[in-house]
């Protein structure tokens, strides 16, 4: 069964530590997050990136996948499937399709819109028991050609959203999607101090957690952050995992490329890399 991440997020942040949200993109990563999480008895967030949507052939095709895994799998941990960044129309299909969780992200609107179309979630979402997530203050770097610029969202903006009885929010903190740059300035806690101070209680998301150093992970766990967003870790080990087997030559050895011996690596890669941040974030234990 699919669930919110309502409870999963307010025992995070009531036990700091913080759950990870994994992006999926195909069978085998859906497969290797599920059975890490079980292995690591880890709640888990399962995000679907509309471009990720598209490429698995639609929102139904997820959640039937999904769901058949958690049964066929045996999986017992609490797993939410979550809508990454979806536009106002992508949230709307994935609440029909059966999604127990969606991300609206408004930042890149006036306040004033981002508000406006976040409010008109809330309220089927919470009719549904649908966790909801809201955004503010782009967060930098590429995510499906949506290129923000790793703002600092304004606290007061962030109470605003957070009053609309939205699940959780995510607010820019300097943090960018994919690998950050030598000269990054590393996030900005005060910023994040803020932004608590303002919201209480609501649970925050970091966003771009690939490449974050330990420290400033944990720092930010500390402040509040309940739900932290890995991708491109995970793209980076499932590619070199893959380079290695073709450039090694393993058809070679009289199996072909069958594909399944072709992504069995990329699948142990994203095995390791999941267990990995589940230790850091803590969540190891808490399903
Ligand atoms: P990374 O790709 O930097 O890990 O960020 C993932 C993310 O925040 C998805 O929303």
């Amino acid at each position: 069964m699919l669930v919110s991440a309502k409870e999963m997020l307010n025992k995070a942040r009531d036990g700091k530590y913080a759950v990870g949200q994994f992006n999926i993109n195909n069978l085998e990563w859906t497969k290797a997050i599920l059975l890490t999480a079980e292995e690591c008895k880890s709640p888990v967030i399962l995000g679907v990136s509309e471009g990720a949507g598209k490429y698995m052939c639609g929102y139904s095709t997820i959640v039937g996948m999904v769901k058949g895994m958690i049964e066929n799998l045996h999986i017992t941990v609490p797993v939410a499937l979550h809508l990454d960044h979806g536009t106002f129309e992508g949230a709307k299909a994935c609440i029909n399709a059966g999604f127990s969780s969606i991300m609206f992200d408004g930042s890149h609107y006036p306040i004033e819109e981002n508000i406006a179309k976040t409010t008109a979630l809330v309220n089927t979402c919470d009719v549904l028991g649908i966790s909801l997530e809201a955004e503010v203050g782009a967060i930098g770097g590429e995510e499906d050609g949506v290129v923000g610029m790793g703002e600092c969202a304004d606290p007061k903006e962030c109470k605003m959203v957070a009053d609309l009885g939205v699940t959780m929010l995510a607010a820019g903190i300097g943090n960018i999607h994919g690998k950050y740059p030598e000269n990054w300035a590393g996030l900005s806690f005060d910023t994040l101090a803020k932004i608590k101070e303002e919201v209480g209680d609501m649970p925050l998301v970091l966003h771009g957690g690939t490449g974050i150093p330990d420290d400033q992970i944990k720092k930010a766990i500390s402040l509040g952050v309940a739900k932290i967003n890995v991708n491109t870790e995970c793209q980076l080990v499932f590619q070199e995992a893959t380079r290695k087997y073709i450039e090694e030559g393993k058809d070679l050895q009289g199996k072909g490329f069958d594909p399944r011996k072709l992504l069995a690596p990329g699948f142990e890669a994203i095995k390791a890399k999941v267990k990995e941040k589940m230790e850091l974030f803590g969540s190891v234990g808490k399903a």
